[in-house]
């Protein structure tokens, strides 16, 4: 192999292995910086040196020296790349980024956006977000960090406009690849799993994310929000899909697509604890989440019952009289009570209003019957007045009329569950029942 030939197999090589590596969600690739012939992760008059040394016959190169030093790649190595290398140093000096910009470092991705010397840092893995004043003297740049207090600086190499590479003090380097003309706000970011109404699901990490359609095909994005305005990058900036975004409430947002489609997204946490689910940090009992048997509050939890107290003194400021004729049921009870309804109905009657063992929400010490646990308290003045108003003191009607494919059970006016004020009301001016708001199903597995 002639030289040139080398170094041209030696950059397709590069070229290939960067492709696997270099693409979103990659792990860390052995970093080349155009330029950085000593490989100290900075391009200054020492590379300078060396390549000239080169050239001059002085010097051999190793492979990595070489591809780092064919800066136009051109596959030669000579005076021109001599000269596109002091531009890198020239062109580093006193330059700093303005727009967002991607980090990469170690394959931990976070977010900077510049912009009249000063920006914002937001690391969504480390769950930090940060401003900062920010200074360049000659291939340093210096960032005053406000919340943390901290002084970092850093050396910095241009690649070219969209990309650059900071050394840091701390000794990491970080490679930086141009997002968007636009500054990043923090609170806009989408982070979260989301469950969207076509089906597909949504992982965000900051402005990074993996989403799977209806058939578990998974494919990679970042994503830009901008006020209303959100615009999603599927592997490359030129297959890109934006729409208008709208936060309905602390658990949805729905975006209408350019195609003029609407998706809503619900956010779906779920997590188990001690055998308890929680989907959004909401405890659920119904007929796909059962309780341990031995889970056991005692009694209607204080929160809750003071919650009733407060509705059960202004109902009667308008004249209505509430009491609680169930309030915490253990799961023995629920168990003969169950199977009382079983004996008199049969099965499949009474799981359409009654819950088994285990799966009845009297058991959380969260729920409640309030009067008179029968059809016959529809439509009374206290069924209407608690329809109307229990949202207020954070309750929510649990399992309303019309809804039963949904709840799994029957329309009960008398039952309502506690879930704070805030929560109650999203519910409430949501119109949805507590499954369609998380986006969960209630059915026994048999
Ligand atoms: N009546 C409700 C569904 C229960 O048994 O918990
Ligand atoms: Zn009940």
């Amino acid at each position: 192999m002639t030289r040139t030939n080398r170094l041209t197999a030696v950059i397709l090589a590069a070229a290939a292995a960067a492709v696997q590596l270099g693409g979103m969600g990659a792990n860390a690739a052995p970093m080349l910086i155009k330029g950085d012939l000593n490989r100290d992760d900075r391009v200054n008059i020492s590379d300078a040196v060396i390549l000239k040394n080169y050239l001059l016959g002085k010097y051999g190169l190793n492979e990595n020296q070489s591809i780092a030093a064919d800066i136009n790649e051109d596959g030669e190595l000579d005076s021109l790349d001599l000269t596109a290398l002091q531009d890198i140093i020239i062109g580093s000096t006193n330059r700093l980024p303005s727009g967002t910009w991607i980090g990469d470092c170690m394959g931990g991705k976070r977010y900077f956006s510049f912009g009249d010397g000063a920006g914002t840092l937001i690391d969504p893995t480390a769950g930090i977000t940060d401003s900062f004043d920010i200074t360049a003297n000659e291939d340093i740049v210096v960032l005053l960090m406000k919340n943390s207090g901290a002084e970092l600086s850093a050396f910095i190499t241009w690649q070219n406009d969209e990309s650059f590479v900071l050394k840091w003090d701390s000794g990491d380097t970080e490679t930086f690849r141009y997002f968007c003309e636009d500054s990043i706000n923090a609170s806009e970011l989408l982070t979260g799993h989301w469950v969207t109404s076509q089906g597909r699901t949504f992982d965000i990490n900051g402005l990074s994310g993996k989403l799977t359609d209806k058939s578990g095909y998974v494919s990679r994005f970042e994503y830009a929000p901008s006020g209303e305005d959100v615009m999603f990058h599927f592997g490359s900036t030129e297959n890109s899909t934006g729409g208008k975004l709208v936060h309905t409430d602390s658990m949805h947002f729905a975006v209408t697509w350019a195609d003029g489609t609407r998706e809503t997204f619900t956010r779906q946490e779920t997590e188990v604890r001690g055998g308890i689910t929680y989907v959004n940090g909401i405890l659920i009992a119904n007929k796909t989440y059962g309780l341990p048997s031995d889970y056991n509050p005692g009694k209607i939890l204080p929160d809750a019952q003071s919650a009733f107290n407060s509705m059960q003194a202004d109902a009667k400021k308008a004249g209505l009289s509430l009491w609680i004729c169930s309030g915490f049921r253990s799961y023995t009870y629920q168990n003969t009570l169950y199977n009382n309804y079983v004996a008199r109905d049969g099965k499949a009657k009474a799981d359409t209003y009654s819950a088994r063992p285990g799966h009845s929400e009297h058991q959380t010490g969260l729920a409640m019957d309030i009067n008179n646990a029968s059809d016959s308290f529809n439509n009374t003045k206290e069924a209407k007045w608690i329809a109307e108003n229990c949202y207020k003191y954070g309750f929510i009607l649990r399992y309303p009329q019309g809804k039963q494919d949904i709840t799994g059970y029957k329309y009960e006016s008398w039952h309502v569950r506690y879930l704070g004020k805030a929560l109650a009301k999203e519910v409430h001016d949501s119109g949805l029942t507590l499954e369609e708001f998380l986006c969960i199903d209630s059915k026994y597995k048999s």
